[in-house]
């Protein structure tokens, strides 16, 4: 059973498939036709709703994309709609900012905007261009109306009001508390036994490439088992050595640690899909759905991360490059599951970072090529060298070729230029919507000599720009 408050009234669900998702349940289901359906595949925004759940005494709310969340997903959580904005004959002021910048044009997208504006509202105390893009990277309007939407967040952040969500905090909170957790397994060791038992049966994460099965390709998903409900699997830490992420924490909650131990991973990061979906999204999914264009992967493999995987009792540690054996085959036994992720710190500032997206749009957008580099260079030798891309085979891997001609050799751009040429041995590309074979190779290595110029020094950048 599914419970979750919506319009202050605590909803059970008992009867529905587990793979009806929230946009079908509130159109189909709850007769709320408000949140509009563009795409059903994540990338539109218009089927924008709001969650709002406990975050210590207080609520935290974040929006996601209704097409791509199972109903599961709402469990001890307030769901807030489109519908629930006006209050006693009164538009929320989100809703009216819209209307005081002439932001809304054929309408189609501005339910989906107005939501990500009122969760904008509840997170920003001021008005900062950044926050407010990356808090509507996932809501398109094909009328391009977007200076006026920029204005209407401003006005939402610069002028916040108090609603009827901030006066019925208080009781909003111990209704959600009062609700009993989700039937299903609520611990490691329960989601072990469970899954060993039922090894057909799908997990979900944050749902947002498993939907896609659902929506975009029609299949049916009898039998998902929650992920959202094990506490461990949330949890994202710092030891002495490592960067630990459970498996099912969503990538909004790794940013802020990722950002601070690898401030180009967390670059990447807010390139990573839209913000409703990284409020969904976890890096155990990225990882298991194992596609080609994950932007987490290649990544990891640059950054030397292991897996902790768990069969029953059994625990393997895997290192990632050992865990992709093919387009979309991992190294994942029946009834076996990503734990944990364990990424080594950089404890030498002399180890550095460089990560590239190549996309045809800044965001809400899946890589071309996606590039990670994590190079040492001692007296101007380079003494580690782990190079991985995305997008340039069958699925995200470290250019070995590439690495031996780095590794051992002097940091200037003969060896660079030598490490370029061996791509080619490292990958033969695939063309396809996103780019040709060509381009995919000529990116990768401009990658590579741009990874050069960045971290060598400025009189090198100037003489290898007039190069390149
Ligand atoms: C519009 C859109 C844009 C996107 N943009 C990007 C992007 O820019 N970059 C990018 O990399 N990806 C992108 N994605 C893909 C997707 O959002 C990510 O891959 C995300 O990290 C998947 O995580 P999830 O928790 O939602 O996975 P889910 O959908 O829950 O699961 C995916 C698969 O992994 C399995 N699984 C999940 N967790 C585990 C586990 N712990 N152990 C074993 N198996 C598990 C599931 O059974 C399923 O087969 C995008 C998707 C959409 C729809
Ligand atoms: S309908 Fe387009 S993102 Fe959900
Ligand atoms: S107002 Fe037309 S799509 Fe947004």
């Amino acid at each position: 059973m599914t419970q979750f408050l919506m319009d202050n009234r605590l909803h059970s669900v008992t009867n529905l498939p587990d793979d009806t998702t929230v946009l079908q349940f509130l159109r189909r289901d709850a007769g709320r036709c408000g949140t509009k359906e563009g795409c059903a595949s994540g990338d539109c925004g218009a089927c924008t709703v709001v969650l709002a759940q406990v975050d210590g005494e207080k609520l935290h709310y974040q929006t996601v994309n209704a097409c791509l969340t199972f109903v599961s997903a709402l469990h001890g959580k307030q769901l807030i709609t489109v519908e629930d904005l006006k209050h006693r004959g009164e538009l929320h002021h989100a809703q009216q900012a819209m209307i005081d910048n002439y932001a809304s044009q054929c309408g189609f997208c501005t339910p989906g905007f107005v939501m990500s504006l009122f969760a904008l509202e509840k997170q920003q105390t001021s008005f900062e261009r950044e926050p407010a893009q990356h808090a509507l990277s996932g809501n398109l309007c094909r009328c391009t109306g977007y200076r006026p939407i920029m204005d209407a967040a401003q006005q939402v952040c610069e002028q916040p009001q108090a609603d009827q969500f901030d006066r019925a905090e208080q009781q909003t909170l111990q209704q959600l508390k009062s609700i009993k957790r989700a039937s299903g397994p609520a611990s490691i060791e329960a989601l072990a036994t469970f899954y060993l038992d039922n090894p057909n049966a799908q997990l979900v994460a944050g749902g947002t490439d498993l939907a896609l099965d659902v929506t975009q390709r029609y299949q049916r998903l009898p039998k998902l088992i929650s992920l959202s409900a094990i506490p461990e699997l949330q949890q994202v830490s710092l030891t002495e050595t490592e960067l630990l992420i459970g498996a099912a924490a969503p990538i909004s909650c790794c940013m802020p640690l990722v950002q601070q131990e690898f401030p180009d991973f967390g670059l990447l990061l807010a390139r990573f899909a839209s913000q409703q979906i990284r409020n969904q999204g976890t890096f155990g999914g990225n990882i298991a759905n194992a596609s080609p264009i994950g932007d987490g992967n290649p990544v990891l493999l640059a950054l030397g991360a292991t897996l902790v995987l768990r069969r029953g009792a059994v625990l393997r540690h895997l290192p990632l490059d050992q865990f992709f054996l093919g387009y979309k085959k991992t190294a994942l036994q029946a009834g076996e599951f990503i734990e944990q992720i364990r990424i080594p710190r950089s404890t030498d500032s002399a180890r550095q970072l460089r990560v590239y997206k190549v996309s045809k749009r800044l965001e809400d957008d899946i890589s071309a090529v996606c590039a990670a580099l994590q190079i040492e260079v001692r007296q101007g030798v380079v003494v580690h060298a782990r190079v991985a891309f995305g997008g340039m085979a069958e699925m995200a891997r470290r250019a070995a070729h590439c690495e031996a001609e780095l590794l051992g050799q002097p940091w200037k751009l003969a060896t660079i230029e030598r490490a370029a040429r061996a791509l080619e041995q490292d990958f033969s590309p695939l063309s396809d919507f996103r780019a040709s074979r060509e381009y995919r190779m000529q990116v990768a290595k401009n990658l590579l000599r741009r990874g050069y110029i960045e971290l060598t020094s400025p009189e090198t950048l100037m003489r290898v720009t007039s190069y390149v």
